[in-house]
C-alpha cells in the first residue's frame, strides 16, 4: 500500500511588497535583486495575521478542492520555522480553528525542507496500520515577521504564505516513490535566529542587538544549497529507480533562481520542466513547495501518472527530495 497526495491548496496574503518598494527602504535595486535572486515581489502578512491564519486559509482551499471536511482529517502536521508562538504548536491552533478537537496535531521544524520532512513523516504514519487514513500536511510561514527590514542582505529575500496537502493511502501505482532526507547541524550558524529560545531568551539586550531577526551568511549558504539540492535530487531518483529523463516536473524550494537553475542542470532537465514562482513570492521557506504544487494544479499542469520531484534545502542545515507519481 502506497501513500499519495490527494490534493493541495495554498494561500498568500494580499499585500505585495515589490523590489521598487524595497529600494525606498534599503540601499538596493530591482536590478540587483532580480539578477542575483530572480525575485520581483513577495507577499507580506498583515500585522494581525500569524502563521496559523495562513495555514487555515490554505487548509480551507485543499478541503474545498478535495471535497473533504475537517472531520475527514485524522492528523495535522505543520512544517514551519515561524510558529505563532513557541508553544502550543501551530498545528494545535489550526486544529482548534478547524473544530476537530481530539485529532493529533504537531509542528515539525526543519526550516525550508519542513514540508518535505513532514510528507515523509506522514507517509511513515500512514504506512503503520489503519489508525490514520488522511493526514493534513501544511507548510506555512510568516518569515517577514523575523526579517530585519534594515538589513539588505536578507530583507529582499523572504515572503509569507502557506500551502496544504492531504495525504492518503493508495493501492494504485500513484504516490510517493522515494524520499531522501539529510542534515548537518555543524553548519547551524550560517542561517539562524539567534534569540527568543533557551540559548538567548528575550531581553532588552537581545532586542537592542536585533537578535530576534534571522541572520544569514548568504554566500556560504548558497554553496551548500546548490550541492544539497543537487545531491538530494540525484539520490532520491536513484532510490526510486527513476531516470532523470523520465522526470516530468521538478518542483524546487524557491530560494534563489540561480540555485534552481543549477539543480536542474545537474540532471540535465530543461527549465520548461521546472516550476518557478520565486519572482512573485520570494523565499517562503516550508511553504514554497506546496504553494507551487497548488498553483500547478490550478493551472492544470499536473497530470495523473506524471513523475514529480520535490526538493529543498535550508537552515540546520537540512535538505531532502521526494519523488512521486502524481
Ligand atoms: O532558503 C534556503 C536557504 N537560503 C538560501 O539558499 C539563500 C542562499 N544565498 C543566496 O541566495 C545568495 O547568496 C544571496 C542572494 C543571499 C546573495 O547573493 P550573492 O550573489 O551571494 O551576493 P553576496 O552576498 O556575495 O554579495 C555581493 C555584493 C556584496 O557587496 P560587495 O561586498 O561585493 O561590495 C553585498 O554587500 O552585493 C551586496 N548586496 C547587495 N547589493 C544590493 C547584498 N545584498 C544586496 C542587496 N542589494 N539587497
Amino acid at each position: 500500500m502506497g501513500v499519495r497526495i490527494l490534493g493541495v491548496g495554498a494561500y498568500v496574503p494580499d499585500r505585495v511588497l515589490t523590489n521598487f518598494d524595497l529600494e525606498k527602504m534599503v540601499e538596493t535595486s530591482d536590478e540587483w535583486i532580480v539578477e542575483r535572486t530572480g525575485i520581483r515581489e513577495r507577499r507580506i502578512a498583515s500585522e494581525d495575521q500569524a502563521t496559523s491564519d495562513l495555514a487555515y486559509e490554505a487548509t480551507l482551499r485543499v478541503l474545498d478542492r478535495t471535497g473533504m471536511t475537517p472531520e475527514d482529517l485524522d492528523m495535522i502536521i505543520v512544517g514551519t520555522a515561524t510558529p505563532d508562538m513557541p508553544f502550543p504548536a501551530t498545528a494545535c491552533l489550526l486544529q482548534a480553528r478547524l473544530g476537530i478537537k481530539g485529532r493529533p496535531c504537531f509542528d515539525l521544524e526543519a526550516a525550508c525542507p519542513g514540508f518535505i520532512y513532514a510528507l515523509e513523516v506522514a507517509r511513515g504514519l500512514l504506512s503503520i496500520d489503519d489508525t490514520y487514513r488522511h493526514v493534513l500536511v501544511v507548510g506555512a510561514e510568516t518569515l517577514t515577521k523575523i526579517t530585519d527590514f534594515t538589513d539588505r542582505n536578507t530583507c529582499v529575500l523572504f515572503g509569507d504564505g502557506a500551502g496544504a496537502a492531504i495525504l492518503t493511502k493508495d493501492d494504485s501505482d500513484r504516490g510517493i516513490l522515494s524520499a531522501y532526507l539529510g542534515g548537518d547541524g555543524t553548519l547551524a550558524d550560517l542561517l539562524y535566529l539567534p534569540a527568543g529560545g533557551s540559548r538567548r531568551p528575550a531581553s532588552i539586550e537581545t532586542i537592542q542587538n536585533r537578535e530576534h531577526f534571522l541572520k544569514m551568511k548568504g554566500r556560504e549558504v548558497f554553496k551548500y544549497a546548490v550541492y544539497g539540492m543537487q545531491e538530494s535530487v540525484v539520490r532520491a531518483l536513484e532510490l526510486a529507480g527513476v531516470k532523470p529523463e523520465e522526470v516530468d516536473w521538478l518542483v524546487p524550494h524557491q530560494a534563489n533562481l540561480r540555485i534552481i537553475d543549477a539543480t536542474a542542470k545537474r540532471i540535465h532537465l530543461p527549465m520548461e520542466k521546472v516550476y518557478v514562482n520565486i519572482d512573485r513570492y520570494g523565499n517562503t521557506s516550508a511553504a514554497s513547495i506546496p504553494i507551487a504544487l497548488a498553483e500547478m494544479e490550478d493551472r492544470g499542469l499536473l497530470k495523473p501518472g506524471q513523475i514529480v520531484v520535490l526538493v529543498a534545502f535550508g537552515a540546520g542545515f537540512t535538505w531532502g527530495a521526494i519523488v512521486l507519481r502524481w
